[in-house]
C-alpha cells in the first residue's frame, strides 16, 4: 500500500495516475474525498496534514509514503511538520518528500525545515528537488485568455520549466524501488527557458499571438499579495525571480537516468494544457 499526500494536486494526482496504472494500492489523502475525482480505484481518506493524529489508523499496512507539504509558513514545519513526520516514520518504512531545488541553498526555507525532520527520523527517504513547475505558468491563464497579454516581473527569469509528470515519474520509481533511499534528486526540465518565452511557447501552441509587459516589482507585489496572502512567500517569489535573470536555473538529466525517458519540454507541456490557455 502505497500513500499519497497532496493527491489532488499538480504532483500527486499524477502519482496517482501512474500508480494505478502499474497496479499498486493507493491511498490517497485529501481534505474531502467526495470532490476529490480521484480513480475508482483508489482509497480517498480524508485528513488535514496540519492536525495528523486522524491520519494515523490510514497508515496501516502502509509502506511508502509520497509527502507534499501543502504550507510555506517556516514556523508551521517545525510544530504540525513534526507531528506529521513522526506519524507517518511510526508506520511507513519509507517517505518520499517532494521538496524544492531551493532547499539545497536556503536552510531557513520550509522544504529545508521537512528535510531536516525527515532525515533526523528513523524512516527510509528520498528528497525529490524539483525546479519551477511548468504547471505554474497556469497563473498566467487568465491574462493569455483575455487580452493575450501578460503583465509580470522579471521576463528574462529563465527556468528550467519541469512537467508534473516527469516530477510523477521520478516519485513513483522512488516509492517502488528500494534503491532510491538517502537520494536527493534535482530534477528539471531538458532546457531553460525566460518567463517572456514561456509566453511565446503558450502562444504557438493555442494559435494566437501573445505579449509579454513587464510588470514593475513594486506593482507585481501588491497584486500577488492580494492573491497569495503570506508577505514573506510573495518576497521570496520576487526575489528568486529577480536572481534567476542573471543566474537561470540548472539543467540535470536526472529524469531520463531515472525513468528512462527524457525530461518532456515546455512546449510539450504547453500542448498538454494547451485546453487551460484556450477561449472557451
Ligand atoms: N510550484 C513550484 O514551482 C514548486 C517547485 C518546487 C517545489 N514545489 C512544492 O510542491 C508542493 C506543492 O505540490 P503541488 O503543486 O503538486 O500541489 P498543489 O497543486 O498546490 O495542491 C496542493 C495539494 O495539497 C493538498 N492540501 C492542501 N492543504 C492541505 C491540508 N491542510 N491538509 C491536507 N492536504 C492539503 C490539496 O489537497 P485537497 O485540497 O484535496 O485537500 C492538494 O492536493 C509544495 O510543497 C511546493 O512548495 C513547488
Amino acid at each position: 500500500m502505497i500513500l499519497v499526500t497532496g493527491a489532488t494536486g499538480t504532483v500527486g494526482r499524477q502519482v496517482v495516475t501512474q500508480l494505478s496504472e502499474l497496479g499498486a494500492l493507493v491511498r490517497a489523502v485529501t481534505r474531502d474525498p467526495r470532490s476529490a475525482g480521484l480513480p475508482a480505484c483508489v482509497e480517498a481518506v480524508r485528513a488535514d496534514l496540519a492536525d495528523p493524529a486522524p491520519l494515523e489508523p490510514h497508515l496501516a499496512a502502509v509502506d511508502s509514503a509520497l509527502l507534499v507539504w501543502p504550507f510555506t509558513a517556516p514556523g508551521l514545519a517545525v510544530g504540525p511538520g513534526a507531528r506529521l513526520v513522526e506519524v507517518l516514520a511510526r508506520h511507513v518504512s519509507r517517505i518520499v518528500y517532494l521538496s524544492a531545488e531551493a532547499a539545497a541553498g536556503r536552510p531557513d526555507s520550509f522544504w529545508a525545515a521537512m528535510e531536516r525532520l525527515i532525515e533526523a527520523s528513523e524512516v527510509r527517504w528520498t528528497f525529490l528537488r524539483p525546479t519551477g513547475f511548468a504547471a505554474n505558468t497556469l497563473m498566467w491563464a487568465d491574462q493569455i485568455r483575455g487580452q493575450g497579454v501578460v503583465r509580470w516581473p522579471y521576463g528574462a527569469a529563465a527556468r528550467s520549466l519541469i512537467h508534473e509528470r516527469d516530477i510523477a515519474a521520478v516519485a513513483v520509481a522512488a516509492l517502488t524501488d528500494e534503491r532510491h533511499a538517502g537520494q536527493k534528486y534535482l530534477l528539471t526540465g531538458p532546457e531553460v527557458i525566460t518567463q517572456a518565452e514561456q509566453v511565446g511557447v503558450i502562444g504557438d501552441v493555442v494559435g494566437r499571438a501573445m505579449r509579454w509587459e513587464e510588470l514593475a516589482p513594486e506593482e507585481a507585489r501588491r497584486q500577488l499579495l492580494a492573491a497569495w496572502g503570506d508577505p514573506a512567500f510573495v518576497d521570496s517569489a520576487l526575489t528568486t525571480w529577480a536572481g534567476l535573470v542573471t543566474h537561470p536555473e540548472p539543467v540535470t538529466g536526472t529524469v531520463r537516468e531515472i525513468t528512462g525517458t527524457p525530461a518532456r519540454a515546455f512546449r510539450q507541456w504547453a500542448a498538454d494544457h494547451a485546453d487551460d490557455f484556450r477561449l472557451a
